[in-house]
């Protein structure tokens, strides 16, 4: 069955399978899932896994999102009687997995609900009613009968704090919920096409897993100590099955070289108030950009404080979320211990989200500022809903922040190349031009001398695009932009404009004649010519991407006038 959402006539349908013996699926596929979080870059929906596993006892795997409340209870109650189900595992509490656990509650009042410590906590303050709990640590086992047994493995921050996984012996299948997922809706229950799942999940993993490398690595150690692992049950896009060794192998070397890099920034929060999980990870997906390691630990958790020390001891940067002021003494505690281990070596940036009763933000800024640390961007208040552009705005202070800590290890790379090499190589030249892209609501523009034509079937273009740039998660594959080209003589004013060091967030259109490109960029009014592309292909050649491009529509509207060139002296800079 099909039900179209009345507001949006947005697809949601739902699948249930037979996975494994006495375990079924029930996939809640959510087809046109807006990107509007941020880890929904690549536009292919996504689904919410739930699971049933009926031993002696019957165990329910997590739930679904409200949105499929009465499409997924009516699948539910077509499988079973919910008054049979015995637990309710709770892998963690992010709503789109446990959305309907009060509905559950309701249908199964004697249920038990199964999850760690920090997520019946959680789960409490969620849906304020009594119900049957069991704790369960890293290594306890519940036996459902007929083989059942299940064994949970504490994976803290994959990417909740409160997060577990479930590993039924019998079956060698592992729950997992948000690890080792994907945004990725299609009928495919599996993963057996490699090709089309792997830019989702890389591109997943960059967004929710890669800020908590060091937790991946832990829970990949636990996952060692399990028998085979025949399956994953991930809580999105298809369940793993046919490259469990080779995707569970990519976290592994991914998490390697992450946990590896030289320079580390802490962000800390508390997840519980407002957006701040969002905007958190947003900031974490600017700062990521510039090669920069990530470490989020949110002060919701169960934190110690020792190894709260080390963290903000081995920071290059602390990034704060302003904790509500009653957050209790746990959060406070927290907040003075971070504060009692920066140093002036440091950078701090501080954000705020809904405010009226969190701490304030300035007097906080001002004690970081007195222990001497640089602050990286301007506290950023959030008072509204988060938009589009409020996320945007976050990655760009990231990446700011990034680019600040890494400075003097830029220069000194840019400075190593050989005298001669330096020279031939800045014999290169190329024109000049600049590429404007709006994606939603969000646009930003860059200039760039690293373009060139590179096929003639399909017409296409190759553009090199720092890592770091704001514009790079507008230029993702499916994306549109427009290509201006700049005019020999009359490049001067639109180039000074767009080399402007622009502030989070900030307009580059302001006072810049603009008119709208049929695939929605700004097209310059003083350009020579545009083009209008859509991204096909990203290579990653190191610190750039080179993005290929498809061309479609084009225009001169300087038919006498040359294309602006660019010529270098050394290699090592544009
Ligand atoms: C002449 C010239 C050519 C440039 N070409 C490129 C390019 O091809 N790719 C690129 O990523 N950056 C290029 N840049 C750098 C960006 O245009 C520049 O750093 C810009 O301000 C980006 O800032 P942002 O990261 O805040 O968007 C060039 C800079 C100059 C001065």
């Amino acid at each position: 069955m099909v039900v179209l959402t009345d507001k949006t006539k947005k697809r949601l349908t739902i699948e249930t399978l037979d996975i494994a013996p006495e375990t079924n699926t029930i996939r809640s596929l959510d087809w046109d899932r807006d990107r509007f979080d941020i880890e929904f870059g690549l536009q292919n929906g996504t689904t919410y896994n739930s699971f049933l596993i009926q031993g002696e006892k019957i165990a329910l795997v997590d739930t679904s999102h409200a949105k499929f409340r009465q499409l997924y209870l009516d699948t539910l109650q077509g499988l079973i009687n919910p008054t049979d189900i015995d637990y309710l595992i709770i892998s963690h509490t992010e709503p789109d997995h446990s959305g309907l656990v009060k509905d559950i509650l309701q249908l199964a009042p004697n249920i038990t609900v199964v999850g760690s410590k920090i997520a019946l906590q959680f789960l409490d303050n969620l849906i304020h009613q009594p119900f049957e709990r069991k704790i369960v640590k890293n290594g306890v086992r519940l036996d459902l009968g007929n083989g059942h047994e299940l064994e949970f493995v504490i994976a803290p921050n994959l990417h909740w704090p409160d997060t577990i996984f479930t590993y039924d012996h019998k079956t060698q299948t592992l729950f997992t919920c948000d690890a080792f997922g994907l945004h990725y809706c299609t009928d495919d229950t599996f993963d057996q096409d490699l090709e089309a799942i792997s830019p989702d999940y890389k591109f997943y993993y960059e967004c929710l897993m890669a800020p908590n490398a060091r937790s991946v690595m832990s829970a990949l150690k636990r996952m060692d100590a399990l028998d085979k692992i025949d399956t994953i049950a991930t809580g999105h896009g298809p369940l793993l099955r046919h490259n469990v060794e080779e995707l569970t192998g990519r976290y592994r070397k991914w998490s390697q070289s992450k946990a590896k890099a030289e320079t580390t920034v802490g962000i800390f929060y508390v997840s519980e108030y407002g957006d701040s999980s969002n905007l958190a990870q947003a900031i974490g997906k600017g700062i990521n950009k510039t090669e920069v390691a990530v470490e989020l630990v949110d002060l919701r958790g169960d934190v110690d404080l020792q190894e709260l020390r080390e963290i903000v001891g081995q920071c290059k940067a602390i990034v704060l979320g302003m904790p509500p002021s009653k957050g209790g003494a746990g959060i406070q505690t927290a907040l003075s211990t971070i504060l009692g281990s920066a140093n002036e070596k440091q950078a701090i940036g501080i954000f705020e989200t809904g405010g009226g009763d969190d701490e304030p933000t300035y007097p906080l800024l001002n004690k970081f500022r007195a222990l001497g640390l640089n602050v990286a961007f301007p506290v950023i208040e959030i008072r509204h809903t988060p938009t589009e552009n409020t996320y945007k705005l976050c990655e760009e202070a990231g990446t700011d922040l990034g680019q600040l800590v890494t400075r003097d290890k830029s220069i000194k790379q840019m400075k190593s190349l050989g005298a001669d090499l330096d020279k031939a190589l800045g014999r290169i030249s190329g024109g000049l031009y600049i590429i404007t892209a709006k994606k939603g609501d969000v646009k930003s523009a860059m200039l760039a001398s690293w373009v060139s034509q590179a096929s003639f079937k399909p017409l296409g273009v190759s553009i090199a695009v720092a890592k770091d740039r704001a514009i790079e998660s507008l230029m993702l594959v499916g994306d549109k932009f427009v290509l201006n080209i700049l005019e020999e003589g009359n490049y001067q004013p639109l180039m000074k404009h767009f080399l402007k060091r622009f502030a989070p967030g900030a307009d580059r259109f302001a006072d810049v004649q603009t008119q709208e490109a049929n695939n929605g960029s700004p097209i310059l009014a003083d350009a020579l010519a545009y083009v209008e592309c859509e991204v096909v292909s990203r290579m990653d050649t190191g610190d750039h991407w080179v993005v290929f491009s498809t061309v479609d529509t084009g225009k001169v509207s300087k038919p006498d006038s040359l294309t602006a060139v660019h010529h270098r002296k050394v290699g090592n800079h544009y």
